[in-house]
């Protein structure tokens, strides 16, 4: 095993998901991992732009590959109650698209 379970990717640095209060995701899903415990084994880091601009904001979750989009801060406590502590990804949350960039036009 390496150095964390799973990685959690939070677009903060794209052109779209800044201004759909990314970082504020960001901050609320790190949080929660702290407060669950589970800081050893997941990761949450910024990410730049995840090819989904405009479905944001957007999250990742690897090893897993599952994708959340219009993630809003209160999303946090069943993203990682749910799917980083149970096992379960949140399905309500989930992003499904077709493989590679789904970029809303401008
Ligand atoms: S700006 Fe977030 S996916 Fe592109």
């Amino acid at each position: 095993m390496g150095q964390y379970q799973r990685h959690v990717f939070v677009c903060t640095s794209g052109k779209t998901c800044p201004t759909q209060d990314s970082k504020d995701v960001f901050s609320a899903l790190r949080t929660a991992v702290v407060e669950a415990g589970l800081k050893d084994r997941v990761r949450v880091n910024h990410a730049g732009c995840l090819g989904q601009c405009g479905h944001g904001p957007m999250v990742v979750v690897y090893p897993d590959d599952v994708w959340y989009g219009g993630v809003r801060p209160a999303d946090a406590g069943r993203i990682v109650g749910e799917h980083l502590q149970q096992g379960h990804p949140v399905e309500a949350l989930r992003y499904v698209a077709p493989p590679g960039d789904n970029k809303v036009p401008e």
